[in-house]
């Protein structure tokens, strides 16, 4: 307790901060659900757009519903003008999350309801941004490759058309299905770090773009979004699965944080990770690259019999948007494009029902002392 009687939790850690009605994740029993919708239900069953319609609205969306809020989303797609010609004038090498965050500040400056905070114009809002947010990624990623951006395909579902703007190929039903699983996985998950810091920007009564622009510098570290890249990279540096146990005895001997696994408030496993594996396993072994699955499972099995440390949901993911053919720095931007959907029920719910979040830190610097003036220091 400190002299006003609060409590020192460090990192927030089992601080309760909000009530919501979107996300009820059970840490303790491994289990997650959107708007009571079990998340291997949705992952299978729904599309994006439909757990989108789920999150913004509190309701699965009829069929007449669910035709809007695509039409919507597709007509949404395009992005100014002005942001690619950004995007051309970046540093070479700028890191796609810089951009990424760049676009959505940017994007701000083009929405007519930018500073407008009630509730319609957030819905529309949010609606815009996951859009266009998807289209940003894309445009960003063939401007530094040297290629140009490809148009939105309207015929193409939300998850299709993001593969597509990528790559200037219309993904298999197999593949645009399994990446549109994966950003429904990603959709929403409480208060983790990036949620929580559009919900604090927002609680200032700042608006929706600043509120994501946060929230996506917030994914960026390796301690949260950036975790599925580094899953990569360490499975790109370990090469073949017969390197999986020299490896791993390596990094336990070093102490080294194993990017993928443990998370804060999952003990017994993430529900999401047990999806993502079997989405890996179908799609690496459809792309022939099978060994980064096999990689991943050894790895996997080798570090929680050591550790008893649980995959969290970036680890299966990396193999599989590697197979997917996903770009390894564009992990976080997707994640980001999955997010957004989560970010933006939750600005919702923080405007609509707000209080300034506003935590205390305890003081343990030095003692009240008398000032010196710069000449006798
Ligand atoms: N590798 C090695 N040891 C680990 C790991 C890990 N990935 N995760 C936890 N531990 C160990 C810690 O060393 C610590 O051990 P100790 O008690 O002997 O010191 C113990 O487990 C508790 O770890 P904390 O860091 O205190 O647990 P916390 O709840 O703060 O950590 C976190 C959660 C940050 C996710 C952590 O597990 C981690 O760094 N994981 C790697 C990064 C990662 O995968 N992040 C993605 C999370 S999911 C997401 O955000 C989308």
């Amino acid at each position: 307790m400190d002299k006003e009687g609060s409590q020192l939790i460090r990192g927030l850690e089992g601080v309760v901060a909000a009530e919501t009605r979107l996300c009820d994740l059970d840490g303790a029993n491994g289990r997650l659900a959107y708007c009571g919708y079990d998340i291997a239900d949705l992952a299978r069953q729904a599309t994006f757009e439909e757990v989108c319609h789920l999150l913004w609205h509190g309701e699965l969306p009829a069929a007449a519903q669910l035709d809007r809020t695509t039409l919507a989303l597709i007509a949404a797609r395009e992005i100014p003008r002005e942001l690619v010609q950004a995007f051309r004038l970046m540093p070479p090498g700028t890191d796609p999350m810089r951009a990424l965050q760049a676009a959505v500040a940017m994007l701000g400056m083009h929405d007519p309801d930018a500073t407008d905070n009630a509730h319609d114009a957030n819905l529309k809002k949010a609606l815009r941004l996951t859009s266009q947010l998807a289209t940003a990624i894309c445009a960003h990623h063939r401007i530094r490759s040297g290629q140009e951006p490809v148009a939105p395909a309207a015929d193409l579902g939300h998850a299709a058309n993001f593969l597509y703007m990528l790559t200037g190929k219309r993904p298999s039903g197999v593949v645009g299905k399994a990446f549109d699983a994966s950003l429904t996985l990603y959709a929403e998950h409480e208060l983790n770090a990036s949620t929580f810091t559009t919900r604090t920007i927002t609680s200032t009564q700042s608006d929706l773009h600043s509120a994501v622009a946060g929230g996506v510098g917030a994914l960026k570290g390796p301690l949260h979004g950036g975790a599925g890249e580094a899953v990569m990279r360490t499975l790109l540096e370990i090469g073949e699965v017969a390197n999986v146990d020299a490896f791993s005895d390596r990094a336990l001997a070093e102490k080294r944080r194993l990017m993928g696994f443990g998370h804060r408030v999952y003990k017994a496993g993430d529900p999401r990770a047990a999806i993502l594996r079997g989405m890996a396993e179908d799609a690496c072994r459809q792309s022939g690259q099978f060994k980064w699955y096999e990689m991943a499972v050894a790895l996997h099995a080798r570090i929680n019999k050591a550790k008893g440390l649980i995959p969290n949901v970036d680890f299966y993911s990396a193999p599989l948007f590697y197979s997917l053919g996903v770009p390894v720095d564009l992990f976080t931007p997707v994640i980001a494009a999955g997010r957004i959907a989560g970010w933006t029920a939750n600005i919702l719910e923080q405007h609509d029902d707000n209080r300034l979040i506003r935590p205390r830190a305890d003081y343990v610097g030095a003692g009240r002392r008398a000032f010196v003036p710069v000449a006798r220091r």
